[in-house]
């Protein structure tokens, strides 16, 4: 008789984006270990994602990832429950080298194989474990969730694995982006969230106004395009010279427009629902101000608030793991026919009406 159903990991693998991830992750959530491999030196010089180089990467390093993953923790491939890859949304030459490589090994090693939705990974990311996180104490369904990413800001309540109610999502372009624009026009580099906040450190949060838009009662989507504009105008008007002086005040100023509208529409989203979980998840959550904004907010309304450690909250495969086992074991496999998709499935997700 072989090992007992579920008690051995699945391989995960994650090219969606400018990351190439993998993972080892049990039906538990535990991960006996996550790989991933950083583009950001390669897109630099562009101060953007280049989709073909991306793509180029994806195939330089996902084998050589698997390899040293196995090797790191003595894993081999007649020791896996099957193999899961992001298959959607993402872009899509990024997408075509994980999926081909997850569907040529689960044929060579006859494993079962699972298309994972991304942004699924993300927000079922607080149940991954280690040895230095687990999701504090009475955490679970249901709960509300902002993914908040270079590529997504979505609010969703999350009922249960594959119960997944949109509530709230941005119009335009997504939180990151904005981050990642504000700092490309101050002269910070590339991707610039984490410089913006880094710059934010010492700069008052009030010495520029900029906008927050959506916020009318009742509003839960979001909406960045009129900030960036608006920064745009406010930075031509002070002009280089004074825009380098004042970095700091504009960066704290920055930065506290999009918590402020991120931390108020978790905050209606939690009260419309009435869950008292909320999480926030994707690379944004990274940033110091939105943490301590979040903690603010958890302990005003006592409600539990998580944030999962960076390692599970930017790109990464152990996310994509633990979606895969789940389906894996309720018979939600897929076969030879799984191909990538630049956008989520609209059976993805059910729509508030
Ligand atoms: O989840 P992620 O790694 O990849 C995407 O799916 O997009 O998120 C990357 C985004 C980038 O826009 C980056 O600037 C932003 O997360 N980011 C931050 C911080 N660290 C990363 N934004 C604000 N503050 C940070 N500390
Ligand atoms: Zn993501």
């Amino acid at each position: 008789m072989g090992p007992q159903k579920g008690s051995r990991p699945i391989l995960a693998i994650e090219t969606s984006c400018d990351d190439t991830s993998v993972a080892l992750v049990h039906v538990d959530g535990n991960v006996d270990a996550v790989l991933s491999a950083s583009q950001d030196l390669e897109h630099e010089p562009f101060g953007g994602i280049v989709p073909e180089l991306a793509s180029r990467n994806h195939t330089l390093q996902l084998l050589p990832l698997i390899e040293k993953i196995f090797v790191a923790t003595g894993t081999g491939w007649n020791s896996l429950e099957g193999i899961a890859v992001t298959n959607r949304p993402g872009l899509i030459g990024s997408l075509m080298v994980g999926v081909v490589t997850a569907k040529t090994l689960s044929l060579v090693h006859s494993l079962p194989l699972v298309g994972v939705n991304h942004i699924e990974g993300h927000l079922l990311a607080p149940f991954l474990k280690d040895s230095q996180f687990q999701a504090p104490e009475g955490f679970g369904f249901p709960y509300v969730a902002l993914a908040v990413s270079g590529g997504h800001t979505h609010l969703f309540l999350v009922e249960g694995i594959e119960r997944y109610r949109v509530l709230g999502k941005t119009v335009d372009d997504a939180a990151g982006e904005a981050f990642d624009k504000f700092a490309k026009w101050i002269g910070l580099g590339y991707p610039g969230g984490a410089l913006v906040d880094r710059a934010s450190q010492d700069g008052r949060i009030d010495a520029f106004h900029f906008p927050r838009a959506l916020m009318k009662e009742g509003n839960i989507d979001f909406s960045f395009s009129g900030l960036k504009t608006a920064s745009a105008k406010i930075l031509a008007d002070l002009g280089d010279a004074e825009v380098l002086h004042r970095r700091g005040d504009l960066c704290a100023s920055f930065q506290e427009a999009v918590v402020d509208v991120l931390i108020e529409k978790l905050k209606r989203a939690g009260e419309m629902t009435d869950v008292r979980t909320v999480v926030v998840t994707g690379g944004v959550s990274a940033n110091s101000r939105l943490r301590q904004r979040l903690s603010a907010l958890a302990q005003e309304k006592n409600w539990i608030g998580v944030v999962p450690p960076l390692r599970y909250c930017t790109d990464n495969a152990a996310m994509i793991g633990y979606v895969g086992i789940q389906k894996l074991l309720l018979g939600h496999k897929d076969d030879q026919s799984l191909s990538p998709s630049a956008s989520a499935y609209a059976s993805d997700y059910q729509v508030e009406s």
